[in-house]
């Protein structure tokens, strides 16, 4: 095995411009056919990017908020402002903790500070904010390393190990390496043998659209499947783990993340395949027990399951009507999977088991 390999994350999500103020990020709505940067001047086009899906996953939508009050502080260091901007960003995308998180922890540092010195500070701590997550994603990486590694043990020469994965939980979702998908870079890079299921994931396609583009990027072998292709796979002995990400964990260890996850969960727990979860320590909501009570579920507009788009064999972007004039449609976009359903949480700590004590174990300073 190759202990030798390339430390670069992939992709460059977010990043300050050359001129050191406006933020730049990947627009997302492109992908996969075309790389858009788009330039974000005012706080108000940071929440534009976040609510419209130009930058999303949990980790890379709390950075994303970050910025956006750095953006705000270089408008007005106000406290309106900031009260203001942090009111409007948490309503932005409900179901990912890490916003809220990530707002939280720039307003705790701001607030005391005086006007004059918090535009400066808030580019700097939004900064401190991206390093972490690639470091943190880094560390899931490894954790999550050993349980491939495990698999490998039980293969025979030239059989690749399936994973199967959910959503895009990838370096696209973070600003570098992906949860889910940060132990699939190391093990590829190591030369590991590994072949990625894609769930398409509708009605948005983070899948189809994202996750295939970014294995393709840096070629990780994979196959995009339509989202109910999971349970054959798994009765057919085609699957030797899933890995997903999450948007939230509740502190008893049930996990909410992109409608759908909780199918492949239960479809895995009929098969006997292992089921992890991903996730920086940031996506634990320690105030919520329940997770299937009471993480609150985003609900989009009907019309993203009413509508598809993408690219005609010409090269012209198009968007076309798939259900029928008049039918009602409805669009939440996660799920809970219960925490009895999953086999660990890979952290940036270790792998916890999915409880309270699991989890408290590895962070001991957030018991209640
Ligand atoms: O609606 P999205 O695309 O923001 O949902 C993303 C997911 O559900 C991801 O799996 C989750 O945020 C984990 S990302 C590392």
């Amino acid at each position: 095995m190759n202990k030798d390999f390339d430390e670069t994350p992939a992709f460059n999500t977010i990043s300050v411009a050359d001129d050191g103020w406006a933020i730049n990020i990947l627009d997302q709505t492109f992908l996969p056919h075309d790389q858009v940067t788009k330039r974000l001047t005012k706080a108000s086009e940071g929440e534009e990017a976040i609510s419209s899906m130009r930058v999303r996953g949990a980790p890379l939508i709390g950075v994303t908020a970050a910025y956006t009050i750095a953006l705000a502080m270089h408008e007005d260091t106000g406290d309106q402002n900031l009260e203001l901007t942090a009111n409007m960003l948490i309503k932005s995308r409900p179901t990912a903790v890490n916003l809220a998180w990530a707002v939280d922890q720039m307003v705790k540092l701001l607030q005391p500070l005086e006007y004059g010195m918090r535009c400066v500070a808030a580019y700097q701590y939004a900064g401190k904010m991206a390093e972490a997550d690639i470091a943190t994603n880094r560390a899931i990486g490894a954790n999550g390393l050993t349980l491939l590694e495990k698999i490998k043990k039980t293969k025979k020469k030239g059989e690749p190990i399936n994973v199967l994965t959910h959503c895009n939980a990838g370096a696209l979702a973070t600003v570098g390496w992906g949860t889910a998908t940060a132990p699939l870079y190391l093990a590829h890079r190591l030369g590991l043998n590994l072949h990625v299921w894609v769930d398409e994931t509708r009605p948005r396609n983070q899948g189809a659209s994202l996750t295939a583009w970014e294995l393709q990027q840096n070629h990780v072998p994979h196959t995009v499947i339509s989202d109910n292709a999971g349970g054959y796979l798994m009765q057919n002995g085609k699957v030797d783990i899933c890995i997903t990400g999450s948007d939230r964990t509740s502190s008893e260890g049930d996990v909410a993340n992109k409608i759908g996850t909780y199918l492949k969960a239960l479809a895995a727990h009929d098969n006997n395949i292992p089921f992890f979860v991903a996730l920086p320590s940031s996506t634990i909501d320690w105030c919520i027990a329940d997770g299937v009570k009471d993480i609150p579920i985003e609900k989009r507009d009907p019309e993203e399951v009413v509508w598809i788009s993408g690219k005609t064999a010409g090269g012209k972007t198009e968007r076309i009507r798939i259900v029928p004039q008049g039918t009602l449609a409805e669009n939440y976009a996660f799920d809970v999977t219960p925490a009895r359903l999953i086999s660990g949480l890979i952290t940036e700590r270790g792998i916890a088991r999915p409880s309270y004590g699991g989890l408290t174990a590895l962070f001991p300073e957030c018991k209640i």
